[in-house]
Formats: C-alpha cells, sequence, structure tokens
C-alpha cells in the first residue's frame, strides 16, 4: 500500500475537518465506529444509573453501599472519554448529546422512585454482566477487522466489569 492511499480517508460523509486518516478500511471505521457509539451510549446510561443509586441509596448499609457504588461510577465514567477519543482516532464520530445517548443506549434507565437497595444492587449486577457481554461482542468486531488498540483497549474494560460484578455480587448475594 502506498502512502498516497494510506492517506486516504475512509470517514465518508464527513466533513474535512473531521477526517482523521487510518489504515483501516471504510467498512472497518463504520462498524467500530457504530460499535463504539452504542457502547458509549450504554457506558453513560450505566454511569448515570450507578450514581443514581449512590445518591438514592438508604438503609442499614446505607454508608458501604453509597461508597461502593461512587468508586464504581468513578471507574466506569473513565472509560468515557477513551471510548469516545478510539473513534475520533480512527475517523470516526461519536456520540454528541442526551438524546444521542438515549438513542444509542441498550441498557435500560431506572426511573423507580421506591427501589430498595437490594434491588438496586440485583440490577447493577445485572447491567454489569450485560455490559461485559457488550464488550466481548465488541471485541469480536475489532478482531474481524485487526483493530488491535480498541481489541486491547476493550480487554482492560472487560476485566474491570468483571471485577464490578463481582464486588456488587458479593454485596447482594454474599453469605457470612
Ligand atoms: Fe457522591
Amino acid at each position: 500500500m502506498t502512502s498516497k492511499q494510506m492517506k486516504q480517508s475512509p470517514g465518508k460523509g464527513l466533513p474535512a475537518n473531521l477526517n482523521t486518516p487510518t489504515d483501516l478500511s471504510t467498512a472497518a471505521v463504520a462498524a467500530i465506529s457504530e460499535t463504539l457509539r452504542q457502547l458509549l451510549a450504554d457506558v453513560f446510561a450505566l454511569y448515570l444509573k450507578t450514581k443514581s443509586f449512590h445518591w438514592h441509596m438508604s438503609g442499614a448499609h446505607f454508608r458501604d453501599y453509597h461508597l461502593l457504588l461512587d468508586e464504581q461510577a468513578t471507574d466506569i465514567f473513565a472509560m468515557t472519554d477513551p471510548i469516545a477519543e478510539r473513534a475520533r482516532k480512527i475517523g470516526g464520530t461519536t456520540l454528541r448529546s442526551i438524546g444521542d445517548i438515549a438513542q444509542h443506549q441498550r441498557l435500560l434507565d431506572n426511573n423507580e422512585q421506591s427501589a430498595t437497595p437490594k434491588a438496586m444492587l440485583e440490577e447493577l449486577v445485572a447491567d454489569s454482566r450485560c455490559l461485559t457481554k457488550i464488550m466481548r461482542a465488541a471485541h469480536e468486531v475489532c478482531d474481524e477487522f485487526k483493530d488491535v488498540a480498541t481489541a486491547s483497549l476493550l480487554e482492560v474494560w472487560i476485566d474491570e466489569a468483571e471485577r464490578r460484578t463481582w464486588f456488587l455480587n458479593e454485596t447482594v448475594h454474599g453469605r457470612n
């Protein structure tokens, strides 16, 4: 491949100022960017749900649960910028608004007024497992196009999500 060919950006339809040169194909950029867009929407949704449960926690274990969820929310939020910037690094675009998140998220919101601590933690266990599954599927898309850099980020985030699932599961189902 010549350097001239390599300079062609596959960011079809994008304004010229958003074109980032990449050796990935147009199909690769489209597929990976869309995968990252959906993942970012899910991560924002989970971040806000975790914060909401942190804010609305109550009961005898308030302090433990409140602190655990804050710690997890911080880790989840830390994923957002690298996901968005990964899309831009390969010449794709990413989410632009709260409306965009709502349109792309697959993890569901929870606007329940009176969720119990147990219900909150159980829901986060399920969401965390779901996010892990979503990231494994995203890794397969990356493998298909040999995008090892995105795959490598996903491997770390899968490990972190499994840690969150472990902590949440032990907290809600652990036996003395
Ligand atoms: Fe807080």
